[in-house]
């Protein structure tokens, strides 16, 4: 089968189309026809072995795993041992975060306990778009329990890949949400169902006196006492970005009970949670921009300049 590979740590044009084995599925997975992908900053992170500091698990020298690739969608191809709940031909989504990634590639097996059957009314491009993001959402605004109607939340990232999920996943319970992003993805806000926007060109949307319940910030820009500074009284933030060592070291350590780093684990049952959230219409895929498979390396170059609008989604069939 075809995959995209990498045998060190560099840029986007490090990675290589490459003829590799097609893998068998192990007992409790399915092994899937890869139809979609999308590019998350998880693979750019693990593409370029950075933080320094994940090479202690990623491989010092060289990475051990060599496909990238955590969110897919596909049909399914073949079902391992013990697997009752899947069978050839399904139309599903996975995320193989925590399962040694491989996504990229014409084929993969995934534990179904990251796995849901595909939501009828997404493409595989948009269903690709789904797990890592919406989970990470989903996970970041139910860290200190779930969203009440009544609750003012504050989403930093808006117009992002998680962003872009929380603000729609925050409305759908109800509550009053203020989306933060840059001047010209404020309709695109607005449009994913904020009640009100913030231009961070323009306005600290921590500093204006406006309080919140509960703060998502998907960028990690902000410093715990800047995070505090927003909250209301009770209120709690969940960052599930960084974008420095020191910002992700200064959360895990300058946090607390009201200021807590999240990193997201997908499970099916949240896959499942997500399918019901966009067949009822309550959440639907921003995608920004589509590319071939063979376009990979320049989806991942996109996405790593911190512009994205939505997902980036690539094509694989
Ligand atoms: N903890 C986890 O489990 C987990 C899971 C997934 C991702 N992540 C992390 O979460 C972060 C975001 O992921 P993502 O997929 O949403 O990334 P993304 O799609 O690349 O997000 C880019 C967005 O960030 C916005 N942005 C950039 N600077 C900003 C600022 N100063 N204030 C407000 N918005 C700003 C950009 O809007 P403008 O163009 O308008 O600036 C753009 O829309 C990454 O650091 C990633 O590593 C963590």
């Amino acid at each position: 089968m075809k995959a995209f590979i990498y045998e060190r740590y560099g840029p986007p044009e490090t990675l290589r189309m490459a003829e590799v084995d097609k893998p068998a599925p192990e007992a409790g997975e399915v092994l899937v026809r890869v139809l979609a992908v999308s590019v998350n900053a998880a693979d750019w992170h693990v593409l370029r072995g950075k933080p320094l500091f994940s090479r202690a698990t990623l491989g010092l020298l060289r990475p051990k795993q060599k496909i990238l690739g955590v969110d897919v969608a596909g049909r399914v191809e073949a079902v391992g041992g013990g697997v009752t709940g899947f069978k050839a031909g399904d139309e599903v989504y996975a995320n193989l975060l925590d399962h040694g990634y491989g996504g990229f590639a014409d084929y993969v097996s995934a534990p179904v306990d990251v796995l849901s059957l595909k939501p009828a009314g997404l493409s595989f491009e948009e269903a690709a778009a789904v797990p890592m993001a919406a989970v990470t959402a989903l996970q970041g605004l139910g860290r200190h329990g779930p969203i009440q109607p009544t609750q003012r939340v504050l989403i930093n990232g808006a117009s992002g890949g998680v962003g872009s999920f929380a603000v729609q996943i925050a409305k759908s319970s109800g509550a009053e949400v203020t989306g933060v992003t840059s001047t010209r993805n404020l309709d695109l806000v607005r449009s994913l169902g904020a009640d009100h926007v913030v231009d961070y060109t323009t306005t600290d949307a921590l500093g204006s006196g406006r309080r919140y319940d509960r703060i998502l910030d998907t960028v990690g820009n902000r410093s715990v006492p800047d995070l505090r500074r927003g909250l209301a009284t009770g209120g709690k933030a969940a960052v599930t970005g960084f974008t420095s060592v020191a910002k992700l070291l200064g959360v895990s350590l300058r946090g607390g009970k009201d200021v807590a780093m999240v990193q997201a684990h997908v499970t099916a049952k949240d896959l499942e949670l997500l399918s019901g959230l966009i067949k009822a219409g309550k959440v639907h895929p921003q995608i920004d921009r589509r590319y071939r498979f063979a376009e990979l390396p320049a989806a991942i170059a996109y996405l790593e300049q911190g512009r994205a609008r939505g997902k980036v989604v690539a094509a694989v069939a």
